[in-house]
């Protein structure tokens, strides 16, 4: 895990090397003062000699100097190794999790993701900083000065053998426990978050439904999980500073007493007590900013094993190590093709299902809601991977393309599709990024979206919005059919992408489609009757198996799902 996150670091790895280095300068000059102190006290002042005190004087002020620009070089040093540590491991986070297929995200939720991307590299990257200033620095210091003190008193020094393990014991148990508490919290973080994303992506659903009191209420709740799991965390770590401070003053009265003596026996100096507080003050500081880096690091070891998660996953669906990357034509074969969600063959939500569409045509695929069409049509670009079976595009084995081609080829309006912020010419260009003005304004017009990008002031230059709020539910199909479009693909897939403009404006669109997708392929699920009728041939889809395939004219003689769909509908239009 470590090395994984290391990797990181990468072109900062200079300044990674050079904080420690930096630090350990620092060090040693906190180390060298307290020395320069006891000669300064018992060879200068109480000999009388002022000019040995001035110049044990300068080398103080001289060593205070180095120190402060140590320890202010070693500041920033880490600050910019953990800076872009961060930045590098968020890159190569983001980068993995677009290399994810539909089910790695369906495994993660988006809200996790989105808490691992930004809370856990954070506390990741604090734990790093705090251990390139400090890792070296802390053990050193503590080393350093606690030789300076055995050298000053051996005798004297018997208090660390009682202190330190002590210390040790303490502050492993604070650690031990604390770990698994802080992993809980992050869990709760990863609520929190999913109430938060669910609320803002839903906010116009909440509020039609007026549930804002509900919503707040959800979020109370979490944001107080969060409260209490990170006090049940916390209360550990702040024990952390009494029992350190509790220790370091009981060596200290310690030290008073029994160096006291031995001054009053004049087996000891005044200056040698006073450095030797130092070093001892400085042993069990020293100690203290140990624990702190572990206990940060314990902290963020919650972190890091989430962010490994992320980086570890494998995605569901890979390439072939030498992929084909021409897709000859639009034909599709499915050869009793299954597929689960869940990857469970006793709960499978498509069975045995065969078919075969030629090049250019054009399919219609009906069916009640959840008969699973989307599912059907998910399958062909692979945006999931079947279970048991064949599924041929242009002859070949979907599994058999580089996605890229394949995805370029068979273009799909989703059913629940998004636009994204920036303008309308921004969006199409997801289509097909060197597309120019005029190729942009003819998918739009065989997407009948030519009229109402027009009447907009800025025309193609019009801005979205965050999602595309700033169109119609009818104008937004309009525009992803568009941008489906822009790829020329040789199979288009369109689910459910006309539920939401009118029978006329439909009627428009397929008219445009037949004069200028005469070579596509081309599926349409639909609600409406009407929006397939003129299809080459229908595919009636039931409870995930196909129930019948064949002209709209012979399902209308010989399918009682397909008749009935249309006499309903019939009626419907009729009353
Ligand atoms: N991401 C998913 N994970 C698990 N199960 C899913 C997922 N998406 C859909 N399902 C399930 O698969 C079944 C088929 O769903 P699908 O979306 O294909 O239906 P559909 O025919 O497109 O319905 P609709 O007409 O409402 O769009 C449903 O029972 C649904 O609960
Ligand atoms: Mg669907």
């Amino acid at each position: 895990m470590f090395r994984k996150l290391a990797s990181c670091v990468g072109e900062y790895k200079k300044y990674a090397i050079a904080t420690p280095i930096v630090m350990l300068g620092e060090a040693l000059m906190e180390i060298l003062m307290p020395f320069i102190m006891a000669a300064m006290i018992d060879n200068g002042i109480q000999n009388g000699d002022i000019s040995y005190t001035i110049k044990m004087g300068l080398l103080m002020i001289l060593c205070t100097v180095v120190s402060l620009c140590c320890g202010a070089g070693g500041g920033i040093l880490a600050a910019r190794a953990s800076m872009g540590f961060s930045k590098n491991l968020r890159n190569k986070l983001f980068k993995k999790v677009q290399t994810y297929s539909f089910s790695n995200v369906d495994r993660f939720s988006t809200a996790s993701l989105v808490t691992r991307l930004t809370t856990d590299v954070t506390n990741t990257q604090n734990a790093f900083q705090m251990l390139i200033r400090m890792a070296v620095r802390a053990p050193a210091m503590m080393i350093g000065a606690a030789v300076m003190a055995i050298m000053i008193n051996p005798r004297l020094s018997s208090i660390f053998i009682v202190a330190i393990p002590l210390l040790g014991v303490c502050l492993g148990c604070i650690m031990v426990n604390a770990h698994p508490r802080f992993g809980v919290m992050m869990e709760k973080y990863d609520a929190l978050n999913t109430s938060v994303q669910e609320n803002l992506t839903g906010i116009r659903v909440v509020k039609a439904f007026v549930r804002e009191d509900y919503e707040d209420e959800k979020f109370k709740k979490s944001a107080d999980a969060v409260r209490k799991a990170q006090i049940r965390a916390e209360k550990l770590v702040i024990l952390n500073g009494p029992i350190m401070q509790l220790c370091m003053y009981s060596c200290i009265l310690a030290v008073l007493w029994f160096g006291g003596n031995m001054i009053v026996d004049g087996t000891f100096q005044i200056g040698q007590l006073s450095s030797f507080i130092s070093y001892v003050t400085q042993t069990l500081m020293s100690l203290m900013m140990l624990s702190m880096v572990i206990m940060m690091f314990t902290i963020s070891l919650a972190s890091m094993r989430r962010i490994c998660e992320v980086l570890d996953e494998e995605p569901d669906i890979r390439q072939q190590a030498s992929p084909v990357t021409e897709v000859k034509d639009g034909s599709i074969q499915f050869r009793n093709v299954s597929f689960s969600y869940a990857n469970d063959p006793q709960n499978l939500t498509l069975q045995n299902i065969s078919l075969s569409i030629g090049s250019g045509e054009t399919i219609g695929i009906i069916g009640g809601t959840g008969s699973a069409k989307s599912t059907l049509v998910q399958l062909i670009p692979r945006l999931y991977d079947i279970m048991d079976g064949e599924l041929l595009v242009g002859g070949v084995d979907v599994r058999k393309y580089d996605m890229k081609v394949l995805r370029n080829n068979v273009a799909m309006v989703l059913q629940k599709n998004v636009l994204f912020s920036g303008t309308i010419r921004d969006n199409l260009k997801w289509g097909n990024e060197n597309a120019t003005d005029e190729e942009i304004l003819e998918a739009c017009k065989a997407a009948d979206a030519y009229d109402f990008v027009m009447s907009f002031p800025y025309g193609l230059d019009t801005d979205l919005g965050q999602g595309g709020v700033n169109v119609s539910g009818g104008q937004k199909q309009r525009l992803c059919i568009a941008r489906a479009l822009l790829k020329k693909p040789k199979i288009i897939i369109l689910d459910d992408s006309t539920s939401a403009v009118d029978t006329a404006t439909d009627a428009r669109i397929r008219a445009a489609f037949r004069k200028n997708l005469k070579d596509t392929t081309t599926i349409i699920i639909a609600q409406r009757i009407t929006s397939i009728q003129d299809a080459d041939k229908v595919i009636v889809l039931n409870d995930g198996q196909i129930n019948d395939f064949g002209t709209p004219a012979e399902l209308m003689e010989r399918n009682e799902i397909y008749r009935d769909v249309y006499e309903q509908q019939q009626k419907g239009a009729r009353a």
